[in-house]
């Protein structure tokens, strides 16, 4: 069974993580029962074969004993509470004697207050994690139980009512030898089946708790109408996966189960439950048979990590935004920074430090910054920040921008302005990073880890995250009142803004195979899309190894217009803000010089529309930049795949780290 979890580890690895973790019966004997009565937990940081070594140096394990009955859990973590470490690794567990363990994906955004119930019960805690409140909840729940005949399902039944955020979990329990429990919320978990013997049923029906107890958590009635087993009792084997590139070697047989399903294996049976009937239910889940190989699922539909991550974005922007924005009552909490918020109100000035695509984030939301906090802010590049040997004051607050949280020149700068008694705060994807533990607070920005080396996701959650810092910035301010409530129900829609963005796949592929063999490509914009200028070029430039500039609209008679003729391809963003009319007259100088440029526009400007030859229609939003990117992103992207390079091949940051 190590085998097969450790395997299906590596198989998971494509996703980025930085620590994994098993927990399997303890034991050595031949007797399941005997081995069920202890729960063997081994973690490790860093890579699954740093897992796989650490289990082999256990003097405990026999790995040559065969058992009939086995069942383990097996995680990848990417750090998002509390830094990668053994410890904050998964399984996570209840108690010392792991009376209960658990696995989970997701972020459990009401953690802090189970954690404070739990603590005022008695239960002691020892990660860092939201996921160690799952166990010891279960723990608490199985404590004071009614009955004795209380159910595993049951149990977790009642810690996901409780639960809120975003999660999918698996289950595994001293009490309940040889059971497994899964659940999900807003996130995919699916069941393989392997087995060489006839199955009992194609389609495993829900179980609701109710009047006629036709359940498997009341009633213990395993038969071909609630459960799923092999008709001659014979052999089978369950896989709960996250992602069918884990088990498609054992079984192309799978269950994918549906937000607030209970999936149960009890007796070598499978059973699904809900708490809840709700009207459109599907009565029951159907085995479903994968027709695809490993290697093009674990692509998903993606070709490379690039692209994969660019799809990402509806789901990541809600990471950033999960349990910190409430759009109900249009308020904005940072846990990170709330013991530092008043201190940053009373400052001179933001400067805001970073390199690359996180520069980018800064240049984007600068004028958002400006206008909320009403404060001189300052954006950087962190080696020319350094060069200049730029005056910092205890006064000032400093911002540090980063994906990774590694950057040398963002390191050096933080340092830096530590020197000088200024506050630094981290904008980070990544726990436990040098940034993330040296700046004295920040945000992280939980966009999932970012494996591509072109950075996308985490540009459209960096701007998140610090348009929700500016949010922060003005919440007693009367006057913004009306502002910040159109600000907060844009994000609220973003995610399906993003979505019909990425729609646009296709046309933005058709325009790459008209523009990949041209040598050059010129962006222009002002206001809000400088940024967006810049970050797509940046983009072009790093991935298909075309020239690309972006170029301030506003610029372009003080020399870069001499670039444009008929020739010459340029895209232009032309949006309905402030910098409307602006742009319209770039847009006729550019005609002017013979140039035919490919705008981006908001889909309903019906005038840019009539007056440009080829444009790319974007929905109507308060903050355009943040979709004006994302067309630029796919461009970059098809445009590096027509010029031949193998844009996967681009898959880890670290030659960056050490050259940067
Ligand atoms: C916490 C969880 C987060 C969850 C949220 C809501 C952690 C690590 N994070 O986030 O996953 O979504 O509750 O339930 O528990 N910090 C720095 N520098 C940085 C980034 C962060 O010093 O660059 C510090 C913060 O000041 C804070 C801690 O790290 O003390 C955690 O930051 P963050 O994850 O953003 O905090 P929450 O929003 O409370
Ligand atoms: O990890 P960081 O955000 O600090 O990295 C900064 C830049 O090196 C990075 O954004 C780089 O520009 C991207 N690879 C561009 O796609």
């Amino acid at each position: 069974i190590l085998e097969v979890l450790i395997k299906g580890l590596h198989r998971l690895e494509y996703r980025g993580y930085d620590s994994a973790g098993v927990g399997i019966d303890g034991g050595n004997s031949k007797d399941w029962e005997t081995n069920s009565k202890s729960i063997h937990l081994i973690k490790q940081t860093g890579k699954v074969k740093a897992l796989d070594e650490e289990i082999h140096r256990q003097q405990d394990v026999d790995l040559d004993v065969e058992f009939d009955v086995h069942l383990g859990i097996a995680h990848t973590r990417w750090a998002t509470h509390g830094a990668p470490s053994p410890v904050n690794s998964h399984p996570q567990r209840s108690d010392k004697n792991n009376e209960f363990i658990v696995i989970h994906n997701g972020i459990i955004t009401n953690y802090k207050d189970l954690k404070k119930f739990l603590e005022s019960k008695g239960y002691e805690f020892e990660s860092e994690t939201d996921t160690e409140t799952i166990a010891k909840l279960v723990k608490y729940m199985y404590d004071n139980r009614e009955s004795d005949a209380i159910t595993f399902t049951t149990l977790v039944e009642q810690v996901t009512q409780q639960l809120e955020g975003a999660f999918v979990l698996v289950f595994k329990s001293l009490h309940y030898p040889g059971e497994a429990v899964g659940s999900r919320r807003g996130g995919p978990l699916l069941i393989g089946v392997r087995s060489d013997h006839k199955l009992s049923t194609d389609h495993i029906p829900i179980l609701y708790p109710g009047k006629d107890k036709k359940s498997c958590n009341t009633l213990p009635r395993m038969d071909e109408d609630t459960c799923l087993f092999p008709v001659d009792e014979k052999a089978v084997e369950y896989y709960f996966a996250s992602d069918a590139s884990a088990v498609i070697e054992h079984t192309n047989r799978v269950i994918f189960l549906e937000d607030d399903d209970i999936a149960a294996v009890r007796d070598g049976r499978l059973s699904i439950h809900r708490i809840k009937r709700t009207a459109g239910d599907h009565p029951a889940r159907a085995i479903q048979t994968l027709q695809m190989e490993l290697q093009q699922i674990m692509k998903g539909n993606f070709s490379s990590f690039m692209q994969k991550e660019i799809f990402e974005q509806p789901e990541s922007v809600v990471n950033t935004m999960r349990g910190r924005v409430n759009f109900e009552n249009n308020t904005v909490i940072l846990g990170g920074l709330k013991d530092h918020i008043k201190e940053i109100q009373r400052c001179r000035r933001l400067i805001m430090i970073a390199c690359g695509t996180s520069y980018h984030a800064g240049v984007a939301t600068r004028q958002v910054l400006e206008e909320l906090t009403e404060l001189p802010v300052m954006v950087e590049l962190a080696s020319d920040f350094l060069d200049r040997n730029t005056p910092v004051f205890r006064d000032d607050v400093c911002f540090f921008i980063s994906q990774s949280g590694e950057t040398a020149d963002s390191l050096l700068a933080l340092r830096y302005c530590k020197e000088r008694g200024a506050l630094t705060v981290g904008i980070t994807n990544t726990v436990g990073s040098s940034i993330s533990r040296e700046t004295d607070c920040g945000v992280h920005i939980n966009a999932g880890p970012e494996i591509g080396v072109a950075s996308t996701k985490a540009y459209t959650s960096q701007f998140v995250a610090l348009i929700m810092f500016a949010l922060l910035m003005c919440d007693d301010r009367i006057s913004v009142q009306p502002r910040r409530r159109e600000i907060i129900q844009g994000l609220k829609v973003l995610p399906d803004l993003i979505k019909e963005v990425l729609s646009l796949d296709e046309e933005i592929q058709k325009l790459a195979a008209e523009l990949y063999k041209q040598k050059s490509v010129l962006i222009m914009g002002r206001g809000y899309h400088y940024a967006t200028c810049l970050e797509g070029a940046l983009k072009i430039k790093e991935i298909t190894y075309m020239h690309s500039e972006g170029i301030l609209a506003g610029e372009l008679k003080h020399g870069p217009l001499a670039l444009v003729d008929k020739l010459m391809p340029v895209i232009m963003i032309i949006m309905r803000d402030h910098t409307y009319n602006k742009c319209q007259n770039a847009l006729q100088q550019v005609v002017a010089r013979q140039g035919r440029p490919i705008v981006i526009c908001d889909k309903e400007d019906n005038e840019t529309i009539k007056n440009s030859s080829r444009t790319i229609k974007v929905p109507h939003f308060f903050c355009y930049a943040i979709l004006s990117v994302i067309p630029l992103q796919m461009l970059s992207f098809h445009l590096a795949v027509l010029r031949g390079y193998d844009v996967s091949l681009l898959r880890s940051r670290f030659h960056h780290f050490l050259t940067s």
